[in-house]
């Protein structure tokens, strides 16, 4: 029987349902059918409503309830949420794994963070002080994150009417607000309304990533987007993994977004037991994962990237760097695609609805560098994969991701083949946070930074243009010159570009090591050009042996001696071919 405050199912349709009966508005939270699934009202037509169902709607029934929590969409945030493995809408897997096994039973209500746990809160204002909504107000130890308790957002203008210092959970009362309202530990945050900062900064610090093709040829800003499309088995899996591993993020949101279980099982399985390799601490202390793999439900897709994108401004606005990987937003795009044709709505491009690029935009413009509401720097940084069919990149989600994306790192599945790794293709992918970024580096890593990342990429290009004429009448037809050119491309492809994202040492290359390497490459440049110019024949450049030696430099963990002796080795082949043809 349907009571008062009850609504009435009139249709279900996959993870689409039809009700009517009670009073309802846009992106409420509703509870469906007899398990009380949780849903969010998405469209309101003149005698019903539909409800996106972010939980699997095998056995609701038209007929069966609606309640209305009458609230948004949100996730409780405070401390407690590192280390957390959640479902799309922030249950922590964990802690239902060890209540009900690995199936998860519907309609199941579970807190994001323990309401339990004790922390030990210090205040950073008292009472007579006057605070706004998002301000920190004092601090708890989070492992090794110093978490800043903020001030939920809605709160206008108030003042600190008693505050506590002392242990307690995220549920108790530290103090209270001369308004009346009591503040706690932790509180709700809608996830659909972007966080408030004080101001916008420029991306003006790179993300280091600690992988060479990334840092120095396209180089992602902190507060930066990337978009990461690439064919099946292209590497956009690694690269996010990679990246969350050692980028210099001080927190990382990891978001398996629709992809095959399998792929999220390494991830659950790997992060935890991986060490920082800046503290020597479990990564798992300063990451956050959300994983919503392909047999879950497609409409809890769109829940995940907007609970990832929510808790990743969660830490920003603490003053934190915050990276974000969503894998893959395809998944998300199609989970939009097959609700909006159960919704009937007019299809755009490839079956995509129409607000696929407001959405897609929506959601990487709360990526950012910002002031915070306490004044303090952070970023979100979002890297987004993306899975065109075919490896097709003019396909509508590829598309309108490079719309908002500054970072453009295409995988290519030629040089997957070739386990060319990183397979990125050096051709297509672009940064536009060169300009933004020149003063950093210049000031940070090399003053000629700017100057040496051309001149290779110019050697590249000119390797392309020159592997034309090579297909066609071979190398031996080319000036000396340009067959200088090629034997240092080779190398720059080779040594500088391949990175093995599983090598002991070569996983993580800091960026003076790039640096290092660079000029190592460019030396070589420089004596092979110089004896070619002097008369030495090309095939002894060719021949020549020091150079091998760089795929040692940068396997060494110690590299510096090896490196130095490298240089000499070059020196001395060099100049004994010069001595030899003179
Ligand atoms: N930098 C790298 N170093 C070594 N191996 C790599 C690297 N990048 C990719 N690979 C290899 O490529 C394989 C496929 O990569 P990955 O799973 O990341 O692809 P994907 O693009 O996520 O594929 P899918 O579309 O199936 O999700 C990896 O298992 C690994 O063997
Ligand atoms: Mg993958």
């Amino acid at each position: 029987m349907v009571k008062k405050n009850e609504g009435e199912i009139i249709r279900v349709s996959g993870p689409v349902v039809e009700a009517r009966g009670i009073d309802v508005q846009m992106a409420d939270i509703v509870r469906v059918g007899e398990e009380e699934l949780m849903g969010e009202v998405i469209r309101i037509d003149e005698n019903s409503f539909i409800i996106q169902v972010y939980e699997d709607t095998t056995s609701v029934k038209p007929g069966e309830k609606v309640t209305n929590t009458n609230s948004a969409l949100s996730v409780e945030v405070g401390p407690g949420l590192l280390g957390s493995i959640y479902d799309g809408i922030q249950r922590p897997l964990q802690v239902l794994e060890e209540e009900m096994g690995i199936f998860i039973k519907r309609g199941v209500d579970a807190h994001g963070i323990s309401q339990e746990k004790e922390w030990e809160f210090t205040p950073l204002v008292k009472s007579g002080d006057t605070v706004v909504g998002g301000q920190v107000i004092g601090t708890v130890q989070e492992f090794d994150v110093v978490h800043k308790i903020m001030l939920p957002q809605h709160i206008e203008e108030d003042t600190i009417k008693t505050i506590t210092s002392g242990t307690f959970t995220v549920t108790q009362v530290i103090g209270t607000l001369e308004s009346g309202e009591e503040i706690k530990l932790s509180h709700k945050q809608s996830v659909r309304t972007p966080r408030k900062y004080n101001t916008k900064l420029a991306p003006s610090i790179p993300l280091s990533t600690g992988q060479r093709i990334y840092d120095v040829f396209f180089p992602v800003a902190k507060g930066g987007v990337a978009a990461l499309p690439g064919p099946f088995g292209a590497g956009k899996t690694v690269t996010q993994q990679s990246i969350a591993k050692w980028s210099d993020a001080d927190i990382v949101v990891y978001v398996g977004c629709g992809e095959r279980g399998n792929e999220m099982t390494e991830v659950l399985s790997e992060f935890p037991h991986l060490v920082d390799p800046k503290t020597g601490k479990p990564m798992m202390e300063r990451t956050i994962l959300i994983a919503n793999t392909s047999n879950m439900p497609v409409a809890a897709r769109e829940a995940s990237v907007y609970v990832g994108i929510t808790l990743a401004e969660y830490y920003r606005d603490q003053g934190y760097n915050v990276a974000m990987m969503a894998d893959s937003t395809s998944r998300w795009a199609e989970a939009m695609r097959e609700i909006s044709s159960r919704l009937e709505e007019m299809p755009g491009e490839e079956g995509y609805p129409a607000y696929l690029s407001t959405k897609l935009s929506n959601f990487y413009e709360r990526a950012g560098r910002v002031q915070t509401m306490s004044g303090e720097e952070g970023s979100v940084t979002v890297i987004g994969a993306v899975s065109p069919a075919g490896g097709d990149f003019s396909e509508p989600v590829t598309q309108n991701t490079l719309r908002v994306a500054k970072c453009f790192w295409a995988l290519d599945a030629k040089l997957a083949e070739k386990r060319h790794y990183w397979s990125i293709n050096w051709l297509k992918s672009y940064s536009l946070y060169h300009e933004s970024l020149r003063e950093y580096f210049k000031k940070n890593v090399d003053e000629n930074w700017g100057n040496k990342v051309t001149q290779m990429m110019k050697l590249l290009q000119e390797e392309e243009k020159l592997m034309e004429i090579v297909q066609l009448v071979g190398s031996d037809s080319l000036p000396a010159n340009q067959q200088v050119i090629l034997e240092v491309t080779r190398i720059v492809r080779e040594e500088l570009l391949q990175q093995n994202a599983f090598h002991e040492v070569d996983k993580y290359c800091p960026i003076h090591k790039s640096n290092d390497l660079i000029d190592l490459v460019l030396y070589f440049n420089e004596l092979a050009t110089s004896a070619s110019s002097k008369g030495v024949d090309i095939q002894d450049i060719i021949a020549s042996k020091a150079k091998y030696r760089i795929s040692e430099v940068k396997n060494s963990e110690d590299y510096k001696p090896v490196l130095e002796e490298v240089k000499e080795e070059m020196k001395k082949e060099f100049d004994s071919l010069i001595k030899k043809y003179s």
